[in-house]
């Protein structure tokens, strides 16, 4: 269908626990996100935002509604084929960072290439390139402890995008951050989205992602405010 947007939910709600214990994450959303768009989540604590970026990526799943991405409702992919969508579809940024202790910079990166079954040296000369995209081309041996919290956000950023995702999820990306440096950490996160052609959902307390990005949503008690 020409008009499906990348990704489409509807109706969907997340809820935790049952009787006076019950709490809905997410209590009817319907949103749609062209291929191509940069979109902020912003909302307080506990609003829903993580709990969205979850169901994108295949991480959790909807008690009501609908997840589709490309056309495919995510809820029908079998176990083998979801952990497939993680690896290759979405590419992952968290608020801190993530990144494997006993990994240098290069293996981190190359890490999501080798569990999808590319040869060790075709991952490690594309994390090479990632690499220099993030401008860590001179810290390609060294060791996340050896890395400032910056420097840790870049390499998590080349690693999310190792695979070739359509969709890139980044949840408080500059939450553990300064401000200047999650501001820089913001604009290559928005250059390389451009740059490979992805689809960005990023989940931030930080006006300057709102400022980044194309659209802004929202979010209050597990709903779409605006
Ligand atoms: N695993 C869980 N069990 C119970 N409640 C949860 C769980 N995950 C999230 N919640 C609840 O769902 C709501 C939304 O959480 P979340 O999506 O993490 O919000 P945000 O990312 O906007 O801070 C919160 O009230 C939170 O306590
Ligand atoms: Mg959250």
């Amino acid at each position: 269908m020409i008009d499906e947007p990348l990704i489409r939910l509807r109706g969907v709600e997340r809820v935790y626990g049952s009787g006076s214990a019950r709490c809905a994450a997410l209590a009817g959303v319907d949103l749609d996100v062209p291929a191509g768009q940069a979109l902020a989540l912003v909302g307080p604590s506990g609003s829903g935002k993580s709990t969205l970026l979850h169901l994108v990526g295949a991480m959790d799943a909807p008690s009501k509604g609908t997840v589709k991405v490309a056309g495919r409702d995510l809820a029908a992919l079998g176990d083998a084929a979801a952990a497939r969508y993680r690896r290759e579809t979405v590419g992952f940024v968290f608020q801190f960072f993530n990144l494997v202790p006993t990994l240098s910079a290069r293996e981190n990166v190359a890490l999501p290439a080798r569990l999808a079954g590319r040869p060790g040296a075709q991952a490690r000369a594309r994390a090479d390139e990632l690499l220099a995209q993030v401008g860590l081309a001179g810290k390609r041996e060294a060791f996340p402890d050896a890395l400032s919290g910056g420097q840790q956000q870049r390499v998590a950023l080349a690693r999310a995008l190792i695979n070739e995702p359509r969709i890139v999820l980044a949840d408080e990306p500059t939450g553990a951050l300064d401000q200047a440096t999650g501001d820089e950490i913001l604009k290559l996160l928005r250059e390389l989205a451009a740059r490979h052609g992805v689809t960005l959902l990023m989940a931030t307390h930080s006006e300057s992602a709102v400022r980044v990005c194309d659209r802004v949503i929202r979010m209050l008690d597990g709903r779409m405010a605006d």
